[in-house]
């Protein structure tokens, strides 16, 4: 059984920009074409200096439902921000636009968003366009170069990389529709709601909590784990589904009460939009304080990372080679690192700084959670396959 006292551990100093930079951009460097694709440098944003409480959204950042081209996916969050135009409202977006919408209207610290961002640009965006579709294979999204992934870019709705199984309102992909909000499965979170929840303005068992958190995520794995024969919980997938649960409680709750409604998070997950009269979180949202929420779901959940044998038994996943096997962060990094194609290590010019920003910067979250795993690693996994 794994620790996950490294969850609780989730910190990431306030890096100086530098720290995270990647090597020296020279003018010249910054017209490069590969397979008729002009490259673009991607460069970390600064933090913002205006992180306390907000009305969001604003003015300029009105709901408009999605068209039949615009592209959603399996992120609440990121479907949010496009409907309201805090990224491209066609769905197909950067580095850049992701990491300042979520720090404007979630209050996400720069650090753990880019994070998030970067683990997705190398699982399901292409890096050297700085393009990603918030969710499936999108024109406007070319393939990379070199046929580093094969004939498509995937978006990050593609299944087995940060997209898996045992989600609170998707379905496996085995079973059903991995990428849009299932009703059905929401009402059996909201069970759990009934049972666990905090009395509040909506009534009595209306508001999340903890309790209810673990109580979904033991609902979503037990379903999952005996309907799905090919049930797959790898250590990335663990890691992201606890730090998703988590998100309820420190970025969907009213930033100025911390209530997380029951018809507030509802707006988030079925129509995602922001509730009426919603502020962000009053202060930046780190991977140290989502962290404590994950990391009190991780322990109470006490499943390890694994998945389902041939006879439908859930067996733990074997631990990676030393040294990432000295913590659960560890294991996850070398478990995410290996699912994005390994040709992303084996390139020049822009899309090699590129790959070397997005890896960096992983690379110092996970560092910043367990100073022990110091071992930079860049993209080595098999190309997609879909
Ligand atoms: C504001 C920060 C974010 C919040 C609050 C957030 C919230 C969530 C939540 C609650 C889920 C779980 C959905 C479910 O299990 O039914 C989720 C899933 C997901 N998110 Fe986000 N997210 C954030 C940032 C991002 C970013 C930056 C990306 C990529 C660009 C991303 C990609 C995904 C993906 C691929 C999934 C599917 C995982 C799965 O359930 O299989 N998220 N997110
Ligand atoms: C809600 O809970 C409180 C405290 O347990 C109880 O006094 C009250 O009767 C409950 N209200 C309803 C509508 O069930
Ligand atoms: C959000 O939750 C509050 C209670 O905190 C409730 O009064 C309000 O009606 C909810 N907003 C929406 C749009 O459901
Ligand atoms: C949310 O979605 C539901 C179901 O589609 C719809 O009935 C409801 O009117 C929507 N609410 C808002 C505030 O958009
Ligand atoms: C958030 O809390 C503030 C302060 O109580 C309140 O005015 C506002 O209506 C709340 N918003 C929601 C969406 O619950
Ligand atoms: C990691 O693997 C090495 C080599 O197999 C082993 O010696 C070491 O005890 C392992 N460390 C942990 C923390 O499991
Ligand atoms: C790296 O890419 C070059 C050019 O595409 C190729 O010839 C070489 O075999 C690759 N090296 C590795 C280790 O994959």
């Amino acid at each position: 059984m794994r620790r996950y006292t490294a969850f609780s551990l989730l910190t990431l100093a306030i890096l100086p920009v530098s720290a995270l930079s990647g090597p020296a951009i020279s003018p010249t460097s910054t017209l490069e074409i590969q397979d008729g694709q002009t490259g673009t440098l991607i460069v970390l944003p600064p933090q913002a200096t205006e992180t306390g409480l907000k009305k969001i959204p604003d003015g300029d950042h009105p709901f408009i439902a999605p068209g039949p081209d615009d592209q959603r996916g399996p992120c609440p969050a990121m479907n949010t921000l496009a409907n309201h135009g805090y990224i491209s409202r066609n769905g197909i977006t950067t580095f850049e636009e992701i990491t300042l919408g979520m720090m404007e209207a979630f209050n996400i610290e720069r650090n753990l968003g880019a994070f998030m961002v970067a683990s997705n640009m190398m699982t399901g965006g292409n890096s050297f366009v700085n393009k990603i579709s918030i969710g499936g294979v999108s024109p406007l999204v070319p393939p990379l170069p070199g046929g580093i992934e094969g004939p498509v870019t995937s978006g990050i709705a593609i299944h087995g990389r940060v997209e898996g199984d045992a989600s609170i309102t998707r379905a496996d992909t085995f079973i059903g529709d991995s990428r849009n909000f299932q009703e059905d499965l929401f009402d059996l979170d909201l069970l759990q709601l009934e049972k666990f929840g905090d009395n509040g303005p909506n009534g009595n068992n209306t508001v999340f909590n903890l309790p209810t958190l673990v109580a979904i995520k033991q609902q979503n794995f037990m379903m999952d784990q005996v309907a799905n024969p090919e049930f797959t919980f790898p250590a990335r997938r663990l890691g992201g589904a606890l730090t998703d649960v988590a998100f309820i409680l420190t970025v969907f709750a009213n930033g100025t009460t911390t209530q997380a409604t029951l018809p507030n998070i509802s707006l988030f997950f079925r129509n995602q939009t922001f509730p009426d009269n919603w502020f962000r979180a009053a202060s930046p949202v780190t991977a140290l304080v989502n962290g404590e929420i994950s990391g009190a779901v991780g322990a109470a959940f006490a499943v390890p990372p694994g998945r389902n044998n041939a006879q439908g038994v859930y067996v733990a996943d074997p631990p990676p080679p030393a040294p990432f096997n000295i913590s659960f962060a560890c294991t996850s990094y070398y478990d995410l690192l290996g699912t994005m194609p390994a040709g992303l290590a084996n390139t020049t010019g822009i899309l090699k700084q590129n790959v070397e920003l997005l890896s960096s910067i992983i690379f110092s979250t996970v560092e910043g959670i367990d100073p022990a795993c110091n071992q930079l690693l860049l993209p080595f996994g098999p190309a997609a396959t879909a």
